[in-house]
């Protein structure tokens, strides 16, 4: 495993509270995403999810950059296992400042995916559990996400509500 300290990372891994890393034990470690973690399988994993062709190292590091530029915004986290140094999961919480509610913050999660292999360990709840943490300490006042039905009884063993309909026009 690459340590904290030689990552380029996209925030503050001290957002990231410590007792869901001790719940994770030694073999595994969640961390902030890096800057050049194209090459430790973040494709791979997203691709459980949805098409994620990979990006050059070039393009990759651009598209960090510009998430990392706008400040208190994109938190994407990774779980790596440590003896390959291969991202195992991963998710995001984006959070959106609004004029409502006192200029509220409201946390979008997002891109939760767990490599198949390790699918059933508590990694996506655990990744959920971070992510929710950082959007209570960053101050959101509620935390939303999109999903498919076969996903809703997942989250709600996470402690979501079902609540509204998804609307959808790709461009
Ligand atoms: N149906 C019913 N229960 C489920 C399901 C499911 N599809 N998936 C997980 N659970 C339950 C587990 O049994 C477990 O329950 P328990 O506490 O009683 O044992 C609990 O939910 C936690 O499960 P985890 O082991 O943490 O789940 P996992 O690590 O496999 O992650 C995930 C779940 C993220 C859905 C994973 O299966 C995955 O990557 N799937 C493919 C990609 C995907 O669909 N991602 C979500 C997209 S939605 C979004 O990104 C906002």
């Amino acid at each position: 495993m690459t340590p904290n300290s030689q990552l380029d990372l996209l925030f503050d891994p001290s957002l990231i509270p410590s007792t869901i890393q001790e719940q994770l034990g030694p073999d595994l470690h969640l961390r902030p995403l890096a800057s050049d973690d194209h090459k430790r399988g973040h494709f791979d994993v997203l691709s459980v999810l949805t098409a994620a062709p990979s990006l050059s190292p070039k393009a990759y590091k651009e598209n960090f950059d510009e998430l990392k530029a706008c400040a208190q915004t994109y938190f994407i986290i990774v779980i790596v296992d440590v003896a390959s140094d291969k991202i195992m999961g991963s998710g995001s919480v984006i959070v959106e400042r609004k004029f409502l509610r006192a200029a509220g913050l409201v946390g979008h999660i997002e891109d939760i995916a767990v490599s198949k292999a390790v699918q059933g360990k508590k990694l996506g709840l655990r990744i959920i559990n971070a992510l929710e943490e950082i959007g209570r300490v960053r101050g959101c006042y509620k935390i939303i996400l999109d999903c498919s039905e076969k996903n809703i009884p997942f989250y709600e063993k996470c402690g979501f509500k079902h609540k509204e309909f998804e609307m959808v026009r790709y461009m």
